[in-house]
């Protein structure tokens, strides 16, 4: 049974690969996301009838059901702008569970085993005591891995634990989205590196099981301040990294689990996880123009930038209607469309994708400009235009249409902000200079859709909405779209 057991989750393993290689195409998603429950479906059969689970099969299924329940409730429940907080959430149930396997690991049956395993010289045959002493220093070998293991899963999991909790509080708004500026923190997270590879050392010298646990424990509050503090000192605007770095995290913690449970599956699936998170962090500070080590060590480097770039001045913007933008819309040749988080809230997807079509039947060229953090998550916006059914040619990446917009006779900014903001690329205080975003002013006429002068997700005012061709269409981004739409239909009657 074993052996098929290893067969399966070798499969399991496959299905999960096969997965991440769906997931990268809107085209082949659902396919990506079949091979994942197929995955998990194998991996669980193949546990439960391993043996390896002996006696607690009943605890299992009830714990599946509850969790299962629990899951679909929020799973169906979670609106996709607050899906973010969800991932943050579930993060730290990773970072939770290495924790308590790893001091299960030690407190269990499985750690006593191996301290428990000494062998009786006197028992044994002169003959044969050199091969006792070649298995005794085998196992002690095995122990220090084991404690090695047990050390380092529990240290990853507290991190991601509470980073986790924080980085869901502030993208919930519970905490303030501010970073938090100790003074001297690099300094403090230094210390609580250096004290806790101090205490690995002593837990991995002290041979009673109440001596090591001493050192474990406090690194296991360590971890959980260290996690905590790096995250609270990671500004907003940088949260879209925190989230894949925290996943990043939460992937090697299952793969610490993986080898302290012995379970090939999981260390794959932790190595997948692990591997997959830390390039997409890597993506993201590239497309955020922000260091990957500056950002994974809590914000390093990035003094002296605050979140609120307003000077408080009182600037003059104008305002416009549905009706001159329809107009405006139907005597344009290029158009470009930049969705952003606002677009979301209001679910104004579907007419704007149905101007779109108007326009299209117009002549006009229309396109989506979509930047790499626009909303709150990965693949926000495009995950919003497919559900729409806009065609995938027509929504492109901002590296592939940001030198279009001096030709493009009409900008609409569904619900963006930060993505569009000037003050990036020119205002050394913003919390987002550095980042590039599309330049749709360099575009004739901009107008953008959003409820209020307000800033974004960042906190910094936009230069964009005082610029003279610049028009604010001040109201919920789908009453906007549904109201130029209704315009739109009226000035091009249907061919
Ligand atoms: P934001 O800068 O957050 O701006 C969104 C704008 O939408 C707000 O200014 C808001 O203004 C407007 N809005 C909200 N509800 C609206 C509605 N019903 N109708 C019309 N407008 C509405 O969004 P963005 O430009 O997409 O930038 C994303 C930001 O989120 C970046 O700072 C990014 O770093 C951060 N972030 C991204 C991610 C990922 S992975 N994408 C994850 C976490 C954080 P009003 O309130 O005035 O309407």
């Amino acid at each position: 049974m074993n052996n098929i057991a290893q067969l399966a989750w070798l499969v399991s393993g496959i299905c999960f690969i096969l997965s991440l290689g769906g997931l990268a195409r809107h085209e082949t998603a659902r396919r990506g996301n079949l091979f994942g429950i197929i995955g998990i479906s194998i991996a669980i059969a193949a546990t439960f009838l391993s043996g390896k689970i002996a006696g607690g099969q009943i605890i299992l299924v009830v714990a599946l059901i509850v969790g299962g329940i629990i899951g679909i409730y929020y799973a169906r429940r979670v609106e996709m702008t607050a899906m973010p907080q969800l991932v943050a959430i579930l993060h730290s149930f990773v970072g939770l569970a290495a924790v308590l396997v790893g001091l299960s690991v030690f407190l269990g049956d499985h750690h006593q085993s191996f301290s428990a395993t000494k062998f009786n010289e006197s028992t044994v045959e002169e003959s044969t005591l050199d091969l006792v002493s070649e298995a005794e220093r085998l196992v002690a070998n095995r122990q220090l891995i084991s404690k090695i293991e047990i050390f380092l899963g529990i240290f990853i999991g507290g991190i991601t634990f509470t980073g986790s909790v924080i980085a869901w509080g502030k993208l919930d708004g519970k905490i303030d989205s501010k970073p938090l500026m100790l003074p001297a923190r690099h300094w403090i997270n230094l210390l609580a590196l250096l004290l806790c590879i101090l205490l690995g050392y002593f837990f991995i010298k002290s041979g009673k099981m109440g001596m090591a646990l001493l050192p474990l424990m406090a690194m296991l509050i360590i971890s959980f301040a260290f996690g905590a503090h790096l995250v609270m000192a990671i500004g907003g605007a940088d949260m879209p990294v925190v989230v894949s770095m925290l996943n990043s995290y939460s992937g090697w913690a299952a793969a610490a689990t993986g080898f302290m449970l012995e379970n090939d599956l999981l260390v794959i699936t932790g190595a997948l996880v692990g591997s997959s998170g830390a390039i997409l962090s890597y993506i993201m500070c590239h497309a955020m123009n922000r260091s990957f080590v500056s950002v994974i060590l809590g914000g390093f480097g990035t003094e002296g930038v605050t979140s609120d770039a307003s000077t408080g001045e009182k600037k003059s913007h104008q305002t416009t209607s549905a009706e001159q933008v329809a107009l405006a819309l139907k005597e344009a040749r290029e158009v470009i469309i930049i969705p952003g988080y606002g677009m979301a809230v209001a679910q104004a997807q579907t007419p704007i994708r149905e101007i779109v079509d108007i326009l299209k039947q117009g002549g006009t060229r229309t396109r989506f400009a979509i930047h790499p953090v626009a909303g709150r998550l990965p693949g926000h916006m495009n995950v919003l235009l497919a559900e729409a059914r806009v065609p995938y040619d027509i929504v492109l990446e901002m590296d592939e249409i940001n030198e279009d917009f001096p030709s493009t006779d009409v900008v609409l900014v569904v619900g963006a902000n930060d993505v569009v903001n000037p003050g990036a690329l020119n205002d050394p205080s913003s919390p987002i200079y550095g980042m590039p975003v599309l330049e749709a002013w360099k575009a004739s006429e901009v107008v953008i859709f959003k409820r209020s002068m307000g800033s974004g997700y960042s906190g910094a005012d936009n230069p964009l909405f005082y610029l003279d061709n610049s028009e604010m269409l001040l109201g919920d981004a789908k009453k906007s779209s549904d109201a130029i739409l209704q315009a739109l239909r009226a000035l091009v009657p249907a061919k």
